[in-house]
């Protein structure tokens, strides 16, 4: 039996509204403020009838979408009342926010209601970048959004996205924002995913996309640059300073029970994992209707965890890897081994995928 209740969970709450869709994002988000309390009612309707099983939160996340797209007494009311539905001994709480919707007074809320950590969507601090991608704001305004963030929260983390930019584009945007004082990175390389405007310009060979190699080499020499200014590579696409890695996503890497609520988001409760409707009226109507369900069996989970280790510098116990010695020979100078432990290196992550594939087929 692999349910253990006592154990501290996080909980995840996706906010899926945005001004506009992004050229490049699938994820689930709407440009329907208008729908806002319609949506709040139904997350809370169930907030109140989740069972919590995990009582103690140490890590709650607001993601979206973009959460600092919505008024803030919505994302206020919804963590208020997450308090008091469950224990809370928060060591982290994030939310989302996107340059062009951050004010002060929205950080004033986020921070007096308990949220300590501020993650931007940068992406670029290039002006022809961010028109490629489709996003709302402009370099100036990213600037001066983070500037703003980082007087209210110490703990500032920025997405970057690499799309075929030059290296000294990427480096410039690197060395301002580590000049400013952010101290964690998330770094992604563009994926080019099915039903947006990306795709459609894909298959019409009408978009000028960097290859693969390409791409490839950029994000090298963004970890080189990384690394070269004091941010540690602390999973695929993260970087931080010392002491500032994301809690609530490495619980997710290291398989910690977790509650998502809010339409499209998922769970994992003992050895249970499951998803909400992710259609926005389907969601509202009934927002305690899962969309899958499914039971993980003892195999399933040890497999998974050894999958999600392998995404972070810390690994896994080096006999996971070594008593697959053809699997090991093969790979031998794609991992690194730290006294009893073993993780991908660069090289590594760069073929992660690869080497999921072989190391459990
Ligand atoms: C879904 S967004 C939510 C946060 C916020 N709305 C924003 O736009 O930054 C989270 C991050 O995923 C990354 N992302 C989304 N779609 C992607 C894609 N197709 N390829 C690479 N990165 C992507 C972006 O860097 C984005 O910052
Ligand atoms: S990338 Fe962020 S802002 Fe853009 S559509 Fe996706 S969730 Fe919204």
């Amino acid at each position: 039996m692999t349910n253990n209740f006592t154990e501290r969970a996080g909980i995840y709450v996706h906010i899926p509204f945005c001004k506009r869709k992004c050229n490049y994002c699938d994820f689930k988000s709407f440009p329907y403020p208008e729908r806002s309390e319609e949506y709040f009612n139904a997350l809370k309707k169930e907030i109140l009838n989740t069972d919590a099983v995990c009582k103690t939160i140490d890590t709650v996340y607001f993601g979206g979408g973009t959460p600092s797209f919505v008024d803030e007494r919505y994302i206020v009311d919804v963590f208020n009342l997450l308090r008091n539905k469950f224990d809370f001994d928060l060591s982290e709480a994030t939310i989302e926010a996107n340059p062009e919707s951050i004010t002060k007074s929205k950080l004033l809320a986020y921070k007096s209601a308990g949220f300590d950590r501020l993650s931007i969507g940068v992406q670029s601090l290039s002006d022809d970048v961010l028109k490629f991608l489709g996003r709302v704001h402009d370099s100036d305004m990213a600037k001066s959004a983070v500037k703003t963030a980082l007087e209210f929260f110490d703990n500032v983390s920025c997405d970057i996205m690499l799309v075929g930019q030059s290296a000294e584009s990427v480096a410039k945007d690197i060395e301002y924002l580590s000049a400013s004082g952010v101290k964690h990175l998330s770094c992604y390389m563009l994926q080019i995913e099915e039903g947006t405007p990306f795709y459609d310009r894909y298959i019409k060979n009408d978009i000028k996309l960097p290859t693969d190699d390409e791409l490839a080499d950029l994000f090298s020499f963004a970890i080189a640059k990384l690394k070269s200014l004091g941010y540690k590579r602390y999973e695929v696409s993260n970087f931080c300073k010392r002491g500032y890695e994301a809690k609530h996503n490495l619980g997710y890497w290291v398989r910690k029970p977790y509650y998502g609520f809010g339409l499209s988001a998922h769970s994992l409760i003992g050895n249970e994992r499951y998803g909400n409707q992710s259609a926005f009226d389907e969601y509202v109507s009934d927002p305690l209707k899962r969309e899958f369900k499914e039971v993980l069996s003892e195999s399933d989970i040890e497999l998974e965890k050894i999958m999600l280790a392998l995404r972070t510098s810390h690994g896994v116990l080096k006999e996971e890897i070594l008593n697959k010695p053809d699997f090991y020979d093969k790979y031998k100078n794609y991992f690194y081994i730290k006294g009893d432990r073993i993780s991908l290196n660069d090289k590594g992550f760069m073929i992660m995928n690869k080497i999921l594939v072989d190391l459990f087929q």
